[in-house]
C-alpha cells in the first residue's frame, strides 16, 4: 500500500532537513510542512517503499537518492513567458519606463529562475527592444544546481515554448527535427546564472527589477517574510517587484511598496 502524506511526521521532516542541510547546505526546515510531506511521500511511493524507515535505509544504500529527494523538493516547473499577460505589462509599461528614466545600467534579478525560462524571456523582450548587455544586466539565481546546469545549456522541449509566437521561436531558438529548441547564443550570453539561496545567499547588489515567482508558495510564513524583506531591501527606490500570481505579500512587506496591479502581482518600491 502506498504511504500517505500523513505518515510523514514532523520528526521525519526534521531528519530529512538535517540530512539535506548536511549534504547540500540547503535548509528546508522553514518550508511549508504540508508541501514537504506531499513531496517526500511522493518520492517514497515512486520507488516504491512501504515505510519511511525503509526509505532511510534506502538512502544509506543508494548514493544518488538524497539528490533525487532534493530534486523532488525543488520543483522546477516553468515555461517561457509564464503568465504571458505579466510579460505583456513588462514589455509595454515597465521596461520603457525604466529605459527612459535610467541613464546607467538597468539591473534585473530573477530569483528562483529554475531552468532559465524566466530570465531568457526577459532577455528576449529586451532584445526585441534593442536593449543589449551594455544597458541591461540580468542576474538569474537558484539553489538547484541541476536546474542551473540545464539553464546554462539552454535546451528546451517545444512545450515550454508554447507561449512564444512562431516568429520568436524562429528568431531566438535553433530548432532540430526532434522537437528540441536551443536558445540563441546572444540571448544565452546576456544572462548571468549563479547558484544562490535567496534566504541566506550573498549580497548581489541593488536591482531595478526583481522577479521572484512561484518560490514563496513552498515556504512557511516566517521564511516568506524573511525572503520578501531581503528582496525589497535589494531593490532601488522606484524598482519593481513581481511575484507569482497565486502568491500573497505579507502585510509588513506591503508598507514600502505601491501596488501597480494586484491582479498581476506587480509592485513598486516607494520607500
Ligand atoms: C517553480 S520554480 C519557479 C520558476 C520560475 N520563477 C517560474 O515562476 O516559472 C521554483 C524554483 O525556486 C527554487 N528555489 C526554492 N527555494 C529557493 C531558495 N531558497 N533560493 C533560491 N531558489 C529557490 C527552486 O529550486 C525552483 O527552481
Amino acid at each position: 500500500m502506498p504511504i500517505s502524506f500523513s505518515d510523514i511526521t514532523l520528526e521525519h521532516i526534521d531528519k530529512f532537513s538535517r540530512m539535506l542541510r548536511k549534504h547540500y547546505d540547503i535548509d528546508f526546515s522553514g518550508y511549508n510542512p504540508a508541501f514537504l510531506r506531499r513531496r517526500i511521500a511522493g518520492r517514497i511511493n515512486r520507488i516504491p517503499l512501504a515505510s519511511v524507515n525503509q526509505y532511510y535505509k534506502y538512502i544509506e544504500d543508494s548514493p544518488d537518492e538524497l539528490g533525487m529527494l532534493l530534486q523532488n523538493l525543488t520543483i522546477n516547473v516553468s515555461e517561457f513567458m509564464r503568465n504571458p499577460e505579466v510579460f505583456d505589462i513588462i514589455g509595454v509599461d515597465i521596461l520603457p519606463e525604466l529605459i527612459a528614466n535610467k541613464n546607467n545600467l538597468i539591473r534585473f534579478w530573477t530569483a528562483g529562475c529554475s531552468k532559465g525560462e524566466e530570465p531568457y524571456s526577459l532577455a528576449i523582450i529586451l532584445s526585441k527592444m534593442g536593449i543589449g548587455s551594455g544597458k541591461a544586466e540580468i542576474v538569474a539565481t537558484d539553489i538547484d544546481e541541476i536546474a542551473l546546469k540545464k539553464a546554462r545549456r539552454g535546451i528546451y522541449k517545444r512545450t515550454s515554448l508554447k507561449n512564444l509566437s512562431q516568429n520568436d521561436r524562429k528568431i531566438f531558438f535553433k530548432n532540430s527535427d526532434d522537437g528540441i529548441y536551443k536558445i540563441e547564443r546572444k540571448i544565452k550570453k546576456s544572462v548571468i546564472f549563479k547558484k544562490h539561496n535567496i534566504l541566506t545567499g550573498s549580497d548581489l547588489g541593488k536591482f531595478d527589477f526583481i522577479m521572484c515567482r512561484n518560490v514563496a508558495i513552498y515556504f512557511g510564513k516566517e521564511l516568506q517574510v524573511k525572503m520578501y524583506r531581503r528582496l525589497i531591501d535589494d531593490l532601488y527606490i522606484g524598482g519593481y517587484l513581481i511575484i507569482g500570481k497565486s502568491e500573497v505579500l505579507p502585510k509588513c512587506s506591503i508598507k514600502s511598496l505601491s501596488t501597480i496591479t494586484l491582479e498581476h502581482r506587480i509592485y513598486r518600491k516607494v520607500k
